[in-house]
């Protein structure tokens, strides 16, 4: 009897993949999956027309070959400050040509920590061949001087997530490149873009270093706000998918969703989820419900993610698997309920209604718990149905007791 079940299964298994190798090709939403890639650089960015004009406004000078520029750009994850730098440095790179042979490096110091790390691609980027060991800071330096000056070249070198590498090592690496030029007879070798998440940035630097950047090249963006994070979605959407797959409900859920950060990868990550749920099933159009904030970071829920929650977050979600271990969905107003009693067992006041909303929305982003709002109860307030499709509630549970007790 078993021998035959399993029989069965593999014929099965066979007609079904038949189906789903039909499916390989069809591309009935996805026209092109490169623009849902972070690394897509889009030809147009929204909403940072003030930035760029900003940079452009620090660069004014650049066409003068003795002339170089520097500048800070700092903003939170997903601000754009990376593909802002691109979209500069290619657009600067295109307005000079014929004036200033301009070459663009851009060093993720996250990748690359150390500072002689951070040298050894920037002179990898200009020769391949350069030699992996054995040259001081010093010496890499003025082989890059050397190499650029011969060309005639001017680099505009940007160094992204710049504080890892502060961080780390100092800021010395980032002082001699400041003053690459200083007692030769040169000037205008390289201009710098520094940038960095951390809004203090400047405080990590020492006063020389300051004063060479100067306190007026900072540009700072903003989280961005839900009409600017659609338009992206828009964009990224009508990039890869058939006109008319996505519709604008989609764009409209996935903007906020990711409007609770402002982040633009979330819209990207949401959008990508949602054509590909879609496509798995075989549809020609991706529909609300694929828009899962929870299903994006499904693979990377580790238990442990529950750590470093807030308090409050944590005796919120704790109180939610409890329920959630015998039943599947619980409602929002027995989610308070049992916060309630779960900050008396531990010996924790109960936060307000909003704070506890807003501590939902967060646990809802982070993708630890799924919400939907169930339409016989729409305009009775805000009850809401919370399922957790990503975590085992039990697992979770003990681990949020433990952590708990700990505290
Ligand atoms: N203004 C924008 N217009 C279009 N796409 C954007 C915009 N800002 C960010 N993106 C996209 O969102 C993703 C994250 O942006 P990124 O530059 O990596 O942010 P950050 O470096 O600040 O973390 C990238 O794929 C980027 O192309
Ligand atoms: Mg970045």
């Amino acid at each position: 009897m078993g021998l035959w079940i399993s029989l069965r299964a593999v014929s099965l298994n066979n007609d079904q993949m038949a189906g789903y190798l039909d499916r390989i090709g069809a591309g009935k939403i996805l026209l092109d999956r490169t623009p849902l890639s972070y690394d897509w650089i889009p030809s147009t960015l929204v909403g940072r027309d003030d930035a760029l004009s900003q940079l452009a406004s620090i660069f004014s000078q650049i066409s003068n070959p003795s002339i170089s520029c520097k500048s800070v750009v700092t903003g939170p994850v997903g601000s754009g400050k990376t593909v802002l730098t691109q979209v500069f440095s290619n657009d600067l790179k295109r307005h000079l040509d014929g004036k200033r042979k301009i070459i663009h490096t851009h060093v993720n110091c996250r990748n690359h920590p150390s500072g002689s790390q951070v040298l050894q691609q920037i002179a990898l980027s200009l020769d391949e061949r350069h030699p992996e060991r054995g040259l001081s800071p010093g010496e890499v330096i003025q082989s890059i001087r050397r190499f650029l000056n011969a060309r005639d070249a001017h680099m505009l070198l940007v160094l992204d997530e710049v504080d890892v590498m502060i961080r780390r090592d100092s800021s010395d690496i980032i002082y001699r490149l400041l003053r690459i030029d200083e007692g030769k007879d040169e000037s205008g070798t390289i201009s710098i873009i520094l940038v960095s998440q951390d809004p203090s940035l400047l405080r990590l630097f020492e006063p020389a270093i300051i004063s060479r950047l100067g306190a007026s090249n900072r540009v700072d963006l903003g989280p961005y706000n839900e009409a600017e994070l659609r338009d992206i979605a828009l964009q990224r959407s009508e990039a890869s998918c058939l006109k008319g797959s996505v519709g604008d409900d989609v764009i409209s859920k996935v903007a906020r969703y990711a409007s609770n950060t402002g982040d633009a990868r979330m819209v990207i990550e949401l959008l990508e989820a949602a054509v590909i749920r879609a496509e798995g099933e075989g549809r020609s159009n991706v529909l609300v419900h694929d828009v899962r904030p929870s299903e994006m970071r499904s693979s990377s829920l580790e238990p442990n993610l529950v750590d470093d929650l807030p308090d409050h977050q944590k005796l919120i979600l704790l109180g939610i698997c409890r329920r959630l271990k015998k039943v599947d969905t619980i409602s929002s107003g027995d989610a308070l309920k049992l916060y309630h009693v779960v900050c008396e067992e531990f010996g924790h006041k109960p936060r307000g209604y909003t704070t506890f909303w807003k501590h939902m929305k967060s646990l809802e982003t982070m993708g630890m718990i799924e919400s939907r709002t169930d339409s016989a109860t729409k305009g009775r307030g805000r009850t809401q149905h919370i399922t957790m499709s990503n975590m085992a509630p039990g697992v979770l549970e003990s681990r949020l007791s433990s952590v708990l007790l700990i505290e």
